[in-house]
């Protein structure tokens, strides 16, 4: 059988100069990257090899069971291999070998210097979401320099064919496809994580069993709140490799002449939003907390002439499925919801202050932006599904979308090109079409308000 479980992804939190060639197999055999600056290759570097935990194959030849528990372990290993002593902007190509068998040549470009252009494309909310395998396609076919992922790879991370083609009779032709990095990673004219980093966030779906979201007496449990699965498989963008409650889940890189920053925000969540007496687990982005202490001093030691957050969960959004990151239960029975004064305005004031052009997440499955004082607010995750009811009630806040279209499935790809930072957004079909095409930011960094 076939070693290799997926093609080689790429990631990296130091993409001008480094680099980790990374990818699944089905045994602990020795893995090595050949690479150089030309298809002649010439280099080899040796891959470290861990063996993922977590993760679970079917109960039966029918398929899954529905508790995780139900369902074997399923043993499989990655392999690590870091290309380092690059330069800014430089080609490398690229192949893989474990044990006897080798990828194809693939080459992959470092971050380039500030001031030169490049052009990536927001994908968030796979879950095999049917027709989510077009849509990636036609971000592949633009050839992104690098790819921002808000976050909810899969529905259930424990289950491995939710990430993997498994080559296993009970995994239908659609869910092979749909599965993440087989989506992720497809051809057909299209070059994706094989080809460029990808930069990603953790959602409400990447914690290991999402039982926690369910169930109250399982989520009582600090030792159930886990992001294993989801930070071995993008190990490089995790080193402290902390996976438990308090982890650190968040980092920042520089792309060119963009700072990125990765947040973990989601609903932590023991119990309904609306269920008295608090469902706050604990609230990872408040004042004080970790992550935002090293937020503030992210943004601030931000050099860079634009700057880019992603995270899963909304600033601003219609509907009432997917209420502010800081509401809290009213204890009156009538399942009601406050939110906070500020409605989540203390860290909309931060990234005003900080000179923050852009915020992208996920979560609600829609096409919809907002501007508010310099910032763009994106969410661009229209598979063809939203999250949200018809006649969506607008955020609290009163602020209205810009641009708001869930007719289409969609995606958006964001170049920054001499002039500043431009957004296209396009509709997924057979042929492309655009339907929403605006300015992020100035040459000087400076947010374009919406025309
Ligand atoms: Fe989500
Ligand atoms: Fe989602």
């Amino acid at each position: 059988m076939e070693p290799f479980v997926t093609q080689p992804y790429l990631l990296s939190i130091r993409p001008a100069t480094e680099m980790q060639v990374v990818w699944i197999q089905r045994s602990p055999a020795a893995g090595t990257v050949e690479y150089g600056s030309s298809r002649a290759l010439g280099r080899v570097t040796a891959a470290v090899c861990y063996e993922l935990t977590g993760l679970r194959g079917p109960a039966s030849e029918a398929g899954y069971a529905p508790e995780p528990e139900e369902n074997p372990p399923l043993r499989l290993w990655q392999c690590i291999a870091s290309i380092g002593g690059l330069k800014p902007g430089e080609r490398v190509y690229y192949r893989c070998r474990s044990g006897q068998t080798m990828t194809q040549v693939y080459h992959f470009h470092t971050a380039p210097l500030p001031g030169e252009p490049f052009r990536f494309g927001l994908v968030s909310d796979l879950q095999a979401t049917a027709p989510c395998e077009h849509t990636v396609r036609c971000i592949g076919r633009r050839k992104p320099d690098f790819l921002l992922y808000s976050g909810d790879c899969t529905f259930h991370s424990w289950r491995a064919d939710q990430w993997f083609d498994l080559q296993a009779p009970w995994q239908d032709e659609q869910s092979r496809r749909r599965a993440f990095f087989p989506c992720m990673q497809q051809t057909g004219g299209a070059q994706l994580m094989q080809f460029c980093p990808t930069f990603l966030c953790p959602g409400n779906h990447e914690v290991d069993d999402l039982r926690v979201g369910t169930d109250p007496a399982f989520a009582v449990r600090d030792e159930q709140w886990s992001w294993s699965i989801y930070m071995q498989l993008f190990r490089p963008l995790y080193p402290e490799g902390d996976a438990g409650l308090h982890g650190k889940r968040w980092y920042s890189v520089d792309y060119g002449d963009m700072h990125i920053t990765s947040l973990h925000i989601a609903r932590w969540a023991r119990w309904e939003a609306c269920q008295a007496p608090g469902w706050r687990l604990t609230d990872p982005i408040a004042p004080g907390s970790p992550q935002r202490q090293w937020l503030e001093q992210d943004l601030a030691g931000a050099g860079t002439k634009f700057k880019w957050v992603i995270q899963h969960w909304h600033l601003l959004n219609k509907g009432t499925d997917t209420q502010v990151n800081l509401c809290q239960p009213v204890a009156d029975g009538l399942g009601r919801v406050a939110y906070p004064e500020d409605l989540g305005a203390g860290l909309q004031a931060l990234y005003e202050a900080r000179g923050v052009n852009a915020v992208s997440y996920g979560h609600s499955h829609v096409y919809e932006r907002y501007y508010h004082r310099g910032v763009h607010y994106i969410e661009a995750a229209y598979l063809g599904g939203c999250c949200r009811e018809a006649n969506a009630p607008l955020h609290p806040s009163g602020l209205k979308p810009v641009v708001e279209d869930n007719s289409r499935q969609s995606f958006l790809m964001v170049q920054r090109t001499r002039g500043g930072l431009f957004a296209q957004g396009s509709y997924a079909g057979e042929t492309l079409r655009l339907f929403d095409a605006y300015q992020i930011a100035d040459e000087d960094g400076k947010g374009i308000p919406p025309i």
